[in-house]
């Protein structure tokens, strides 16, 4: 059940009288960076996506961490900047035996240097992980992102919540989508946000990532749920979401040019030799 305000929303989610207020003044601002949405990458095919909530715990580490690891198995180079002085994402780093995708701390004033050097060492692909709370960090995150993913769990303070990050996304010019986490697996939440949601101009993405134990679970000593089931529900899941990235993106398109270039590269060489 979800409550919101005064508006007691059972069974069905009506998009609140709070939530569909703050989307009212959104509306216009989503609407006109849903129509121009420009992949600004100053790297060629680098592609860097901020992952941003102002609420804690809505899942952006998770979220982070799950895709770096999906997108390194797919062979393309990762990095995740994680911004958050916590350190959730270098933390799991440590536990993990593994030195990919590569994690690194970073400060919202190092960003633009650390993007650098992650092109000139081919990087494919830059997850930034943020902290809830820090406005202007978030903001940072945003501005150097082609693309912005915003986890939201699909309860009232979440759903509230979300229009202060919107607004960072907006300030920043860049496409925003929410992705909508730790839904439960029962009943119809997940549906009913993402209907209030669209209803209210924003973006969500065309899926759903559950609440699955196998997410909290493989995190625990360095491994993410792919790897530590990868026939698990939650690797599915993660595995959808990694594809509609991608394609969303078009950073596989980019991926593969490259791999049928190199095919081509082989086939020329074989013929001169
Ligand atoms: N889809 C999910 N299913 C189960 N647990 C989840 C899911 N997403 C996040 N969690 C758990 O919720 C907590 C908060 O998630 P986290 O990714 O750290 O959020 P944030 O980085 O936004 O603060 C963690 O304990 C994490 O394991
Ligand atoms: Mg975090």
């Amino acid at each position: 059940m979800v409550r919101s305000g005064k508006v007691r929303c059972g069974h069905r989610i009506v998009a609140s009288t709070m939530v569909r207020s703050s989307f009212a003044c959104l509306h216009v601002f989503v609407y006109a960076h849903k129509h121009c949405n420009v992949l600004e990458s100053k790297h060629a095919t680098m592609k860097t996506v901020a992952i941003i909530s102002q609420k804690g715990g809505a899942g952006k580490t998770t979220v982070a961490i799950h895709l770096a690891v999906a997108a390194e198995q797919r062979g393309l180079r990762t990095a995740v900047f994680d911004l958050d002085p916590q350190a959730s994402a270098t933390s799991w780093s440590d536990r993990r035996n593994n030195p990919r995708p590569a994690v690194v701390a970073a400060q919202p004033p190092r960003l633009a240097n650390l993007l650098e050097q992650a092109a000139a060492q081919s990087a494919d692909l830059v997850l930034i992980d943020s902290a809830p709370n820090a406005d202007a960090a978030s903001l940072a995150a945003a501005r150097v992102a082609d693309l912005i993913l915003i986890p939201c769990r699909p309860a009232a303070f979440d759903l509230d919540a979300i229009g202060t990050t919107l607004n960072l996304a907006t300030l920043a010019g860049k496409p925003a989508w929410v992705v909508l986490n730790a839904v439960s697996p029962h009943g119809k939440l997940g549906e009913e946000a993402a209907v209030a949601l669209r209803q209210g101009g924003v973006q969500v993405a065309p899926l759903t990532v559950h609440h699955l134990v196998a997410f909290a679970h493989a995190v625990n000593d360095g491994r993410t749920a792919q790897e530590y089931d990868p026939k698990s529900r939650a690797a599915t899941e993660v595995d959808t979401l990694f594809r509609w990235l991608t394609k969303t993106l078009d950073l596989q398109t980019s991926k593969r040019v490259n791999v049928q270039t190199r095919k081509r590269a082989n086939i020329q060489t074989r013929k001169r030799a």
